[in-house]
């Protein structure tokens, strides 16, 4: 726990203005400030900031809070983590008795890693801008290959020089512990052998240096580049692992591309450092690098907390694409949408973003964009005609199938490649079933079920099964804003009653729940403020209702309730998303209760092979799909 009066301390340390202003540029309207909402995609500003509420606010998206709440949503960290971001920023040193003190020790330990890494960047960059070696050397390479100022400067690009160890002696003369160096793997520490002395060395000798950031900003490793042809050298070297650099976890580019990541919600993933810069460069900055190694699970994580889909570009010939998809596939186990783009032979994302225009970029990758799926089978095509070869391709396809997690997703894919492939769908259908049996019995994880379990995620509840006790949930969720909060205002015009009764009108939503559903239209014919509302439904004549009223007004896990009252101050200000999301929670719970009943009426249609009825069926689910997908992502965006 972090204490209310470091929480205090914090707010007081910490303008809004001026922590918002970091990160976007305001412009002073009257006491307030406005901008473009950097949550959502638009051109005319509806973000506003009141430095005298200590609040922020999109009349857009409706996303709102205080600065704490800025820096959770910004920086996609938690209540704590934001807090101790601040703490950090304005010297107040956080308190967290949770920690033990080999914690706190090892925590110590990791931050002069950094500190030490930060050093060395500052070191290269200098090198890099200032000296005559770099600046021959080092930067005009950089120029050359297009790179600008602007974009060698954001991702802190740096020289080592060459010569054995300039850098450590550098370092060791500012008083950087030899510990911390070898530890960083920035120096290598070679012990006394034969005659020769024990010594130290540089890592990076005579290489353009590539700094990899963390989630947050911190340098946690570098990769550094040769120049020369020579191919004894290797191409790059990369910091060894460490209690700070973790290969698998990380992924180069993250810090850049988060923001931009969870608001495009897409993600770009290339395979080297200068495709993630050049591309940058051109505006597109919603990209990470895996940094040539196959991709791990742990990575795919990392984006998955940003977005739900990623979009993989490869250059180069089939068998480097073939031999990737293994990491491809894992992309679709963790239940992502994964499309592809396939760059023309010769050509990377950094050699084609070098050669064109930004807009001929983008429209390139949104034009070459395919499916997965589509991409495996065209990929094939070819030996595809070959007899002996084509049941293990249709395998491979099938299996690709089978190791997504959402039933209704599976079905659909089942049916376009019946269509691409030429075989039956109950074959597909068979085989898909069959792999996913073998898989469920041999794996120790076993597959999550479908995506009702991620909705449930969101809205912090527990995973249960889809069900109409599930809606219920949703409704009661509902009711407790429509009570508590039913005649306070949202905006200027609206009140959380009026917000809740359009909004299920909308779509033509009527409680399910017989007794939530009476409870709502009784708060329809009443009259007063929220406390006399509330007061006549906890004193009700029916006491069925009075009991279920109390239940509902103190059930501490409803959505959000937590967050809400962790943020007192701005409990108004967090109304709107609040109800906002329970809307949408129960939106896509009805969605997807529809989704799986037209599955379920799929699977029997195919087993009776009624050929029309399927293809109906199929137009409808699909169409169910995209709303369901639609919504999920508009929750995503608010969470
Ligand atoms: N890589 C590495 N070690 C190597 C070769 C490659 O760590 N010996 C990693 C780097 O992260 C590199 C990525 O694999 O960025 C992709 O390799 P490659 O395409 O060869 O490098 P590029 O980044 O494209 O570099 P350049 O365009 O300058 O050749
Ligand atoms: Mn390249």
């Amino acid at each position: 726990m972090i204490s209310q009066d470091t929480i205090e301390r914090i707010l007081e340390a910490a303008p809004i203005e001026a922590v918002i202003g970091e990160y976007v540029t305001l412009k002073r309207r009257g006491a307030n400030y406005v901008t473009c909402c950097p949550f959502h995609n638009e051109k005319t500003p509806s973000f506003s900031v009141s430095p005298s509420k200590g609040i922020f606010k999109c009349f857009g998206c409706g996303k709102a809070g205080n600065v704490i709440r800025f820096i959770m949503e910004h920086e996609q960290l938690t209540y704590r983590e934001a807090l101790k971001f601040l703490g950090n920023k304005y010297n107040i040193p956080v308190d967290d008795r949770e920690e033990s003190p080999q914690e706190a020790e090892s925590r110590l330990r990791r931050d002069s890693m950094m500190v030490v890494n930060a050093y060395a960047q500052e070191f290269y960059t200098r090198y890099l801008w200032e000296e005559q070696e770099g600046r021959d050397v080092g930067l005009s390479y950089l120029q050359e290959r297009g790179l600008k100022e602007p974009v060698i400067r954001e991702f802190q690009l740096g020289f080592a020089p060459a010569g054995k160890n300039v850098f450590t002696n550098a370092a060791l003369a500012d008083g950087y512990k030899q510990d911390l160096l070898t530890s960083t793997g920035l120096t290598i520490h070679y012990p006394a052998r034969d005659n020769m002395p024990e010594a130290l060395a540089d890592r990076f000798q005579d290489r353009v240096i590539f700094p990899i950031h963390s989630l947050s900003g911190r340098i946690i490793g570098f990769g550094g580049r040769t120049l020369r042809t020579d191919k004894q050298l290797s191409k790059y070297i990369n910091s060894p692992e460490s209690e700070i650099y973790n290969k698998s976890r990380s992924l180069y580019g993250i810090y850049f591309a988060k923001q931009h990541i969870t608001k495009l919600q897409k993600c770009y993933l290339v395979e080297g450092y200068t495709d993630v810069i050049s591309l940058f460069q051109a505006g597109i900055r919603n990209v990470v690098s895996s940094s040539g190694t196959s991709l791990t699970r742990e990575q795919i994580r990392l984006i998955k907390r940003f977005s739900q889909q990623v979009t993989v570009l490869y250059d180069g010939d089939d068998a480097g694409i073939k031999a990737s998809i293994r990491g491809i596939d894992m992309l679709l186990e963790e239940g992502l949408q994964v499309k592809v783009v396939r760059f023309p032979q010769g050509d990377d994302p950094d050699s084609y973003a070098r050669s064109h225009s930004a807009r001929e970029t983008l429209d390139f990758l949104k034009k070459n964009e395919t499916d997965f799926i589509h991409f495996k089978i065209s990929l094939m095509a070819d030996e595809m005609k070959d007899p002996l070869k084509r049941s293990g391709l249709i395998r491979d396809v099938v299996e690709s199938i089978a190791i997504m997690p959402d039933a209704i997703t599976r079905t659909v894919y089942i049916e376009e490649c019946s269509r691409h492939l030429d075989i039956k769908e109950v074959v597909l259908t068979r085989e898909v079933a069959r792999i996913r049996k073998k898989r469920t019995t041999r794996s120790a994880h076993p597959f999550v079920p479908p995506s009702v379990t991620e909705t449930s995620e969101l809205s912090g509840q527990t995973a249960i099964s889809p069900g109409s006790d599930d809606l219920s949930r949703c409704e009661k969720d509902i009711l407790y804003y429509l009570i508590k909060f039913g005649q306070t205002k949202l905006d200027d015009d609206m009140t959380v009653c009026h917000f809740i009764f359009s909004a299920l009108a909308e779509d033509e939503l009527e409680f399910q729940d017989p007794f939530y559903s009476r409870i709502l239209s009784e708060y329809n014919n009443l009259t007063g403020d929220d406390e006399v509302r509330m007061k006549f439904f906890i004193n009700h004549s029916d006491p069925d209702i009075s009991r279920h009223i109390l239940d509902l007004l103190n059930d501490p896990h409803t959505i959000n309730v937590k967050v809400l009252k962790e943020s007192l101050p701005v409990e108004e200000t967090l109304l709107k998303e609040n109800v906002t999301k329970a809307i949408l929670v129960y939106k896509l719970k009805i969605v997807s209760l529809t989704c799986s009943r037209l599955a379920q009426e799929l699977r029997q249609s195919q087993q009776l092979g009624e050929k029309d009825k399927i293809q109906s069926i199929l137009k409808e689910l699909t169409v169910m799909m995209d709303v369901r997908n639609s919504f999920a992502r508009e929750l995503n965006r608010l969470n």
